[in-house]
């Protein structure tokens, strides 16, 4: 039943992120900012995060899912988390528009060398959609979060694991 329910959980995971990967596809329009790793026209979401504050406590709840979960965690064993609370709060408060401008890494350089796998991707969006539940934020801004970090995927997934 465990493995039920958790085989549940990544198709669900799954199925989030290709249900809005078409939308990854959407032709940038002249609005768009033209980051490499952004690859979607940015919309102004940053009220329904709580303002750059509200993104700060999202990705604190965000990365100590990430921590807890047993299925991705060892990815960060020897992450400087304070760099990547920073770095990640910068980017996801770019994206939904926020007055932020992402200066980490591209998500290439980033996660070079990594070996992260689809499945292990999935896990990470299940973590921040759980973050975002607990957060209460509104769904559209979910899903216009969740699409974002899709349109990333192909410069953040390397290997190949046991689901693809
Ligand atoms: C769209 C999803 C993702 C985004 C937006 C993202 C974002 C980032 C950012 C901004 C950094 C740079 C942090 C820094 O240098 O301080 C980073 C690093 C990192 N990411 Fe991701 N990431 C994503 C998915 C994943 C996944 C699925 C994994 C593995 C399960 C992962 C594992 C890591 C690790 C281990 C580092 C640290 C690398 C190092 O220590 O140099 N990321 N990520």
């Amino acid at each position: 039943m465990k493995y039920f329910r958790s085989g549940v959980a990544v198709l669900m995971a799954g199925l989030a992120v290709s249900l809005v990967a078409p939308l990854a596809q959407a032709a940038p329009s002249a609005a768009s900012v033209q980051r490499a790793d952004i690859k979607m026209p940015i919309q102004n979401h940053i009220d329904a995060f709580g303002g750059k504050s509200g993104v700060k406590a999202l990705i604190n709840t965000f990365v100590g899912y990430v921590a807890a979960d047993p299925h991705i965690n060892y990815y960060f064993a020897h992450t400087n988390i304070k760099a990547l609370k920073y770095n990640l709060t910068q980017q996801v408060c770019e994206v939904v528009g926020g007055p932020c401008t992402y200066t980490g890494p591209t998500m290439t350089a980033a996660h070079k060398g990594l070996h992260v796998t689809t499945a292990a991707f999935n896990y990470l969006a299940q973590d921040m959609i759980k973050a975002m539940d607990q957060r209460d934020i509104a769904k559209p801004a979910q899903n216009y979060l969740l699409a974002q970090l899709a349109a990333m995927e192909p410069q953040i997934v390397t290997a190949n694991g046991p689901l693809g």
